[in-house]
C-alpha cells in the first residue's frame, strides 16, 4: 500500500464531498477568538499534555519552531519549556491572539512569521531549529509528505506532530446524521494522524506517539458556534440547523456549560544525523 497516495485519495475524496480542506486566513480570522477562549477554558491544557508528553526529549536550550500556531495552544506551553518559541502563523487575527495570549502568560521568548509555512523559505530555515512542531494543522495539505519533509529539513533534531484523535462527540455524530440525511461512517473524526504514521513508517522513520486527554468546558453559545463551524464543512448552516444544534447542547449541558472530553495523538521522530 503506497499510503502517500491514499492520503491523496482520502483528501481528493473530501473535496469532491464538498468537505473544505484549504481554509484560508479570513476563516481562521472569524474563528479565532473562539480558539482562543476554548484555550483559556482550560488553561491551555492540550498544549501543556502535548508538551508534557515529550518531556523526556525537551530542553530547556531548544529552539523550536510551531507551524500554524494559532492562538498559541501549543506554542503558549512550548514557550515556556524551551529557549526560544518561533512561531508560524498566517492569520492577522490568530496573530493578534497569540501575542495577547503570549503577554498575558509572561511570554517574552516567543517570534511570530506573518506567513503561511509554503511561504517561508526552506533555505532560510535549513536546520535551524531543534525541534519542529505543528499541531492540528496537517490535515489541510493535500501533499502532506512533501510538508513533512519539508519540516525535517528544517529541524536538528526531532520533528512533532500533535493531532486530535479517535472519536467524536456522539452528539455530534447524532446531529450530522440528522442534517446529511446519512449513516455517519467518521466523515467529521479528527482523523489522518493515523495517515501521518504510516507514511512517516514506510519511509522507515521510527515514531514514537503518545495519548493524550483533556476536557473542554464551554459556555453553551460558543460550543454552538463551534459545532456550527464543524457542519459548516459538509453543509449549509441554516437558521433552522442553528436551532437544532442549540438545542441539542442546551438539553447535555449543566448550569450554562458543555464539557467534551477528548484525546489528541502526540508524535514524534528523530533526525538522523545525516539529514
Ligand atoms: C486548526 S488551527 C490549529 C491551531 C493550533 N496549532 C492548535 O493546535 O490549536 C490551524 C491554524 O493553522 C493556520 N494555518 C492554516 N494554513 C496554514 C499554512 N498553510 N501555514 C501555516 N499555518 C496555517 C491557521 O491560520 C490556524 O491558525
Amino acid at each position: 500500500m503506497n499510503w502517500r497516495e491514499v492520503w491523496g485519495r482520502k483528501y481528493k475524496e473530501r473535496a469532491s464531498a464538498g468537505i473544505k480542506t484549504e481554509l484560508g486566513s479570513e476563516y481562521w480570522d472569524k474563528v479565532a477568538e473562539d480558539y482562543s477562549q476554548w484555550n483559556k477554558s482550560n488553561d491551555y491544557e492540550y498544549g501543556r499534555k502535548a508538551i508534557e508528553a515529550m518531556k523526556e526529549i525537551i530542553n530547556l536550550d531548544f529552539e523550536a519552531l510551531d507551524i500554524g500556531a494559532g492562538p498559541g495552544t501549543l506554542a503558549i506551553p512550548f514557550a515556556k519549556a524551551v529557549l526560544k518559541m518561533t512561531a508560524i502563523e498566517p492569520s492577522p487575527v490568530m496573530r493578534k491572539y497569540l501575542l495577547r495570549n503570549a503577554r498575558e502568560e509572561g511570554i517574552q521568548n516567543i517570534e511570530v512569521m506573518n506567513r503561511s509555512w509554503q511561504e517561508v523559505d526552506d533555505f532560510d530555515i535549513r536546520k535551524r531549529f531543534d525541534i519542529v512542531a505543528c499541531s492540528h494543522l496537517l490535515w489541510q495539505f493535500a501533499d502532506v509528505d512533501k510538508q513533512l519533509e519539508r519540516m525535517e529539513h528544517a529541524s536538528r533534531g526531532y520533528c512533532y506532530v500533535v493531532h486530535p484523535a479517535g472519536g467524536t462527540d456522539p452528539m455530534v455524530k447524532a446531529l450530522w446524521t440528522e442534517v446529511m440525511g446519512k449513516n455517519y461512517a467518521g466523515e467529521v473524526d479528527p482523523d489522518l494522524d493515523d495517515l501521518v504514521f504510516v507514511m512517516l513508517r514506510q519511509r522507515e522513520i521510527l515514531v514514537n506517539v503518545k495519548v493524550i486527554d483533556y476536557t473542554t468546558k464551554l459556555p453553551v453559545e460558543q460550543e454552538v458556534r463551534l459545532i456550527a463551524r464543524l457542519l459548516s464543512k459538509h453543509a449549509e448552516v441554516t437558521p433552522a440547523l442553528m436551532e437544532l444544534i442549540g438545542k441539542s447542547v442546551l438539553g447535555k449541558s449543566r448550569n450554562g456549560v458543555y464539557e467534551t472530553r477528548s484525546n489528541a495523538v502526540v508524535m514524534w521522530w528523530e533526525m538522523l544525523p545525516s539529514e
